[in-house]
């Protein structure tokens, strides 16, 4: 039975990815930031599915994490946490507190994850690590406002291609994926894909993922995205 770690799996994208993959019969590993308040992924906890704790913006939780998961295996670990950042989202408004804050979360964090978790990667039989990007981190597809959110995913986008080089020899399988637009707290009700649609879709994209495609901005729907 593979293995999945997703960050981010108490509502939203991660907890319809935590269905979908334990559905497959997949071992999920459920992080989210508060697990006693976690009440929709708490109905899923089964012996297949363990949920864990994990602050995506503080390094230690990381660290300890990473620790108590250190003989464990991991085939997909899914970097799907993140925030828009509420404020530092248009010109008048920007403050280097609120850039720094969506900065950890969406892109120091996932980074920080993935170098802690290389050894249960690394061991584990499909070896891939993927994040969940946004269209509007691509400078190819453009757009404005949301400065902290788009340079939060651009860099995050930069990270995971880094690391698609960095990790090759090690025969690791490194992307990011846009998921659409989503119906979430963070895509609000206007939306065009269902949560079920969009993981329904990038499932299928992931669950074909091969070493060829490491180093990819891939699109939920088929076909990439310019970066
Ligand atoms: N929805 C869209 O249209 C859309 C489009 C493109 C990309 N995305 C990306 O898809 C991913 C999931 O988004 P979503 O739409 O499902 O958003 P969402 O409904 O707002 O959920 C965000 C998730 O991230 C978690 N999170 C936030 N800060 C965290 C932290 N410090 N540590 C750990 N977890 C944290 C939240 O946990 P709490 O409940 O504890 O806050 C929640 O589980 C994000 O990376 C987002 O950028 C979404």
């Amino acid at each position: 039975m593979p293995t999945l770690l997703v960050t981010g799996s108490n509502r939203g994208i991660g907890l319809e990815l935590c269905r979908q993959y334990a559905a497959a019969g997949w071992s999920v590993l459920a992080a989210c930031r508060a697990p006693s308040a976690a009440t929709d992924l708490n109905r899923l906890r089964s012996e297949s599915l363990r949920v864990i704790e994990l602050d995506m913006a503080d390094p230690a939780c990381i660290r300890r994490v990473a620790y108590d998961l250190r003989d464990q295996s991991i085939d997909l670990l899914l970097n799907n946490a993140g925030v828009i950042g509420t404020q530092s989202k248009s010109l008048g408004q920007l403050e280097p507190e609120g850039l720094i804050e969506v900065l950890r979360v969406n892109t120091v964090g996932p980074l920080l994850l993935c170098e802690a978790l290389l050894e249960p990667v690394s061991r584990s039989r499909r070896r891939q690590m993927v994040a969940v990007t946004s269209g509007m981190g691509s400078i190819g597809d453009g757009g404005g406002g949301y400065y902290a959110y788009r340079c939060s995913k651009a860099a995050l986008n930069m990270a995971m291609h880094t690391l698609a080089r960095d990790l090759a020899p090690r025969g690791i399988t490194v992307c990011v994926i846009n998921p659409g637009w989503v119906k979430t707290d963070m895509g609000g009700p206007d939306a065009k894909l269902s949560t079920e649609q969009s993981v329904q879709a990038m499932k299928a994209r992931l669950d074909a993922l091969r070493i060829e495609d490491s180093g990819r901005f891939l699109d939920y729907k088929g076909g990439e995205w310019p970066w």
